[in-house]
């Protein structure tokens, strides 16, 4: 399976921001997603971080210079403009972001960003003063006119001993914010439910019965429908997970909490996407007080829960454009027969079914090793991959099988 980045030229803006050395972790990571690097340093920058350092990281020379000695018929400005699918300016200073959004063409890193129809990443970083400044704000949002996507700072403290925004924001942030600039916007326009984690039901006010689901599954394909540019709500069981950006997040606990909120948005919903490990049971009471020890045996009577995706899958004809199912299924034996079972009975569209057994695959672990069945009977096996490609590739089937129809 193909890097997410691979084949794309994304040039690093460096500006001369204290937090210039935490991006060369980012460098290495937009190489690992298999992007081509290229870095350009202002002056500034380069008395915070040497040149030197981020062209060992890349391979590649780094440029600064408007005016390179060497390479003549080359013109910098133009050649990296024109080269570059992406710019990732970080970190942004207050004097870069001025000098863009009054398009000054005094320094590489400028001329470029004017000379080019890349998209356009913008991090602040700084001060929280001078992030708030009036005539920061106003730069901010020039730059936001020119179509340019300016993330915005996280708050706390910061390396001048202030606290308030102008913290550089987290790279798994970034990073979505870059794979989502250059990813096709396939699902423009359509609106992707999904849930995802455990549920938790309590049988007094300090126990539950739960399940060991992570939500990693169903955050991965939240997060990656929402690159695909779809609106996306994420009904989320408990986990300590952060959100992905740009997603509405409903929290519940238990699966009569995810049923209700589940089914209130059953109208709107284009895609379910059913990922979480819904309890099968609730215990039958529920004890006002913590149930006390006494040395004695007790027995907890079970209820069995709704099976949401069996009720979606009952109602969902009889809306005029019936949703697509997509339900997943952690399974220890006969993966296929049972995954194909559970498709026809649950009157689903896709069930993507993954081996619980193996040690790789399933719960609270990054990588899954998932077959994806539909019901014309087309069957796909992939590999071990990331939880995040896993979703991926499995858009990737959905919108293609959309697209042929
Ligand atoms: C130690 C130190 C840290 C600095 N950190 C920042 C910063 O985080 N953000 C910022 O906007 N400016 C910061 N500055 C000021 C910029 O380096 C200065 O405005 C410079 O002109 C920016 O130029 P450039 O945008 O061309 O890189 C810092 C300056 C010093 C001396």
């Amino acid at each position: 399976m193909a890097p997410v980045l691979e084949n794309k030229n994304i040039l690093c803006g460096i500006t001369g921001s204290i937090a210039a050395y935490k991006v060369c972790d980012w460098v290495r990571s937009l190489q690992r997603d298999g992007a081509e690097v290229r870095v350009v340093m202002t002056k500034s920058a380069r008395k915070f971080v040497t040149p030197l350092t981020f062209a060992a990281l890349t391979g590649n020379t780094v440029h600064g210079a408007m005016f390179a000695v060497g390479d003549e018929e080359q013109i910098p400005h133009i050649s990296l403009a024109r080269s570059s699918d992406l710019i990732l300016i970080a970190p942004a200073t207050a004097q870069t972001i001025a000098r863009l959004a009054h398009g000054l063409a005094d320094d590489l890193l400028a001329a470029i960003v004017l000379a080019s129809e890349a998209k356009i990443i913008v991090c602040p970083a700084m001060n929280s003063r001078m992030f708030l400044h009036a005539a920061t704000q106003e730069n901010i949002r020039k730059l936001q006119e020119y179509g340019y996507l300016v993330l915005e700072p996280e708050s706390g403290m910061m390396a001048c001993g202030e606290e308030g925004p102008g913290r550089l924001p987290e790279w798994h942030q970034v990073r979505d914010a870059v794979i989502a600039a250059l990813t096709p916007k396939d699902l423009a326009g359509k609106t992707v439910l999904v849930t995802a984690g455990p549920t938790e039901e309590p049988f007094d006010p300090v126990r539950f019965l739960g399940n060991r689901s992570s939500g990693k599954m169903g955050y991965a394909m939240a997060a990656a429908a929402r690159q695909l540019g779809a609106r996306v709500i994420l009904v989320s069981g408990p986990t300590g997970l952060v959100p992905p950006a740009g997603v509405e997040l409903i929290k519940i606990r238990t699966a009569a909490e995810m049923y209700r909120e589940v089914m209130s948005r059953f109208d709107v919903a284009d895609i379910i996407v059913k990922a979480a490990a819904v309890s099968d049971f609730r215990p039958a009471e529920l004890s006002a007080g913590k149930i006390k020890k006494t040395g004695q045996d007790i027995s907890l009577p079970l209820t069995a829960n709704q099976d949401i995706l069996q009720k979606l899958g009952e109602i969902k004809d009889q809306r005029p454009k019936p949703p697509l199912l997509i339900g997943f299924a952690a399974e220890s034996d006969n993966l296929v027969e049972y995954g194909r079972e559970k498709l026809r009975k649950k009157n689903l569209d896709y069930i993507a079914i993954n081996d619980i057994t193996a040690a790789d695959s399933g719960f609270a672990v990054d990588t899954n090793r998932v077959i994806l069945l539909d019901r014309q009977g087309g069957q796909t096996e992939f590999p071990l991959l990331s939880k995040e490609e896993t979703a991926r590739e499995i858009w990737n089937r959905v919108v293609s099988a959309d697209r042929s129809k």
